[in-house]
């Protein structure tokens, strides 16, 4: 355990909001010691062993379900996925009693994913386990965020005074909004870059420069965090074609020039290869998007830890 006061036993996890810069530290440093753990031979770890964690998925997830449940299981924990193709939920089972029915089986921690922003605020309320928001609507993801930040901070070696331009469709990214609150906290530089119709239209976030020209924007980027085009929720026709949001605001090896020469490059998955990013920038040597995946296991490691067991062993 981190030799001073700041814990997080106990809290669930809803957003980065409710995150303290201390609070963010330790968890940053305990994810540190668990990506040694995932590198070494031997994953199992006794932590978490008599816990169990149910990953309660209303929408579809390759990286946060896997990665959570790995982390669950490296840890010692029992793991169960659900999702709600297989579950009660297709026969009409509200969000209330299906939270209720995991908690009567002991469960010690929920991680749960939902349309509908403000889902894990309920979740909070209504269940007495521990709740890890995995994603809930257009509003938060902040397990993303905080291996957004491990990710920088192992590239680069520091937080502080780095400008990041977050580019795409701020309005719908649970992701922006989770790595705004994380990245000024740690006392990042944070800029965005998209569409007037994608920037949220009651723009709330202190100290956060935002571009209408992604030239403008990544002029001597240290890292640039590249959002994917929610294709499913943009019937509003926030940009005139996928052609025309390529074209003014893909980022592409020839855009990447005006960034900085070491910029890192981030995405957090899975991605429209042509829209958002070309394929040249995905796989370059700037591009951590393969390493945010690996990071985004110890991360989760760390946030099951610290929040179950307040990374006592
Ligand atoms: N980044 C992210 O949330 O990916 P998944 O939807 O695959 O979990």
């Amino acid at each position: 355990m981190e030799k001073n006061s700041v814990s997080i036993s106990g809290k669930s996890v809803v957003g980065m909001k409710d995150f303290s810069s201390d609070e963010i530290r330790l968890v940053l440093n305990t994810a540190r010691k668990f990506k040694q753990v995932i590198r070494g031979g031997e994953k199992k770890l006794p932590n978490l062993r008599g816990k169990a964690i149910v990953n309660l998925f209303y929408e579809p997830s390759t990286r946060t379900r896997t990665s959570f449940e790995l982390a669950g299981k490296y840890l010692g924990a029992d793991v169960v996925s659900i999702t709600s193709g297989t579950s009660s939920i297709v026969k009409g089972e509200s969000l209330r009693d299906t939270l209720r029915t995991i908690e009567a089986m002991g469960v010690d921690a929920i991680v749960m994913r939902h349309k509908s922003e403000g889902a894990a605020d309920f979740a909070t309320k209504a269940v007495k386990p521990i709740i890890i928001n995995a994603g809930d609507g257009a509003h938060a993801h902040p397990s993303q965020a905080l291996l957004d930040l491990f990710t920088i901070e192992q590239a680069k070696g520091r937080l502080a005074g780095l400008k990041v331009v977050i580019v795409g469709d701020i309005l719908h990214s649970r992701v922006a909004r989770s790595d705004v609150y994380a990245m000024t906290k740690m006392g990042m530089e944070v800029h965005f870059a998209g569409f007037k119709t994608m920037l949220p239209r009651f723009f709330d976030f202190d100290g956060v420069t935002v571009h209408e020209s992604l030239e403008e924007a990544i002029k001597n980027a240290d890292v640039i965090n590249v959002l994917r085009i929610q294709l499913e929720r943009q019937q509003a026709g926030l940009f005139p074609s996928t052609r025309e949001y390529a074209r003014v605001f893909g980022i592409n090896e020839e855009r990447l020039r005006l960034a900085k020469d070491d910029v890192l490059i981030l995405h957090p998955g899975p991605q429209n290869k042509g829209l958002e990013i070309s394929s040249e920038v995905t796989y370059c040597a700037n591009s951590a998007i393969h390493d945010q995946v690996q990071n985004g296991v110890a991360i989760r490691m760390a946030l099951l830890d610290l929040t179950l067991n307040g990374g006592a062993k």
